[in-house]
């Protein structure tokens, strides 16, 4: 498995196209009810609007999309929008599966999946399968997950295989293959629609040195127009990791770590 360091190790390399994106799909249930409708059909919409960015992301060259499709507290919803999400869940993994191998995207899941029923469970395991060797675009599907959840069940991990660790040998470099996402890069770019500016326990250790990008457009309106929006707004910050920006015009006035 790749190793990535971490931005608070390590400075990693600044590039005009995000490498890794992570998204908050917020505002379904406000798109369908702005326009009487039922809230889940704001999922079915917003699925098409997944879709649309996978695509995109593919063809620009970013190499890891990592979309939050349900969290970790969205149990707490009523019972029929659960039961739907799970059915689109399984739906549109069946549907898309072969799409995706096509154009040569590898599907991920992160999220604690044995809450899931065994369909779901089943079609994940396919579809991991199905799309492993593909290396165009990494297409992360957080499920279940919870950035304090990621973070706890790491530090088991670590606990499980070394189980005589010392406190002074708990360090960055022992925790983070255990993460969910230890396959890849940090994200560069966090992007969350629907207007709300918070992080819901999305990937909370992995966000340390992200930029984030908050959007008013709810998810089923968000389409490549807007992801190019965020991509030009990215690219205009000025990404310091702890240096001044005078280091950064001059890089030999800094000893770069
Ligand atoms: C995000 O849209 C999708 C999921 C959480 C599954 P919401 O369902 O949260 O939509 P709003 O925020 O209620 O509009
Ligand atoms: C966050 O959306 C999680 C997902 C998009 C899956 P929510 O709409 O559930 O977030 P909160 O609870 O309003 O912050
Ligand atoms: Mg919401």
């Amino acid at each position: 498995m790749t190793q990535h360091l971490s931005s608070t190790q390590s400075i990693p390399e600044v590039t005009a196209i995000p490498r890794h994106v992570a998204i908050i799909v917020d505002g379904n249930g406000r798109w369908a009810s702005k326009r009487m409708m039922p809230r889940v059909v704001g999922h079915s919409e917003g699925l098409g609007a997944v879709r649309k960015i996978v695509q995109e992301c593919r063809r620009i060259g970013v190499e890891y999309l990592t979309v939050f499709a349900f969290s970790s507290e969205n149990w707490r919803r009523p019972p029929e929008e659960v039961g739907f999400l799970m059915k689109l869940f399984l739906k549109s993994l069946k549907g898309e599966v072969s799409r995706l191998a096509e154009n040569d995207i590898c599907l991920r899941l992160i999220g604690d999946l044995s809450r899931f029923d065994g369909a779901i469970q089943e079609m994940v395991e396919f579809s991991e399968k199905r799309t492993a060797g593909c290396k165009a675009l990494t297409f992360t599907i957080a499920a279940n997950y919870g950035g304090r959840w990621d973070i706890l069940q790491a530090m088991q991990r670590c606990l499980a295989v070394s189980p005589n660790l010392k406190p002074e040998d708990v360090n960055e470099d022992l925790l983070q293959p255990h993460l969910s996402m230890a396959y890849a890069p940090e994200p560069d770019l966090f992007i969350r629609t629907g207007g709300e500016q918070r992080i819901s326990n999305f990937l909370l250790w992995q966000l340390a040195y992200t930029e984030l990008y908050f959007t008013d457009v709810l998810w089923p309106d968000f389409d490549e127009a807007e992801l190019h929006k965020a991509f030009d707004w990215f690219s205009q910050r000025e990404r310091r990791f702890g240096r001044t920006s005078a280091q950064l015009a001059s890089p030999a006035l800094s000893d770069a770590v």
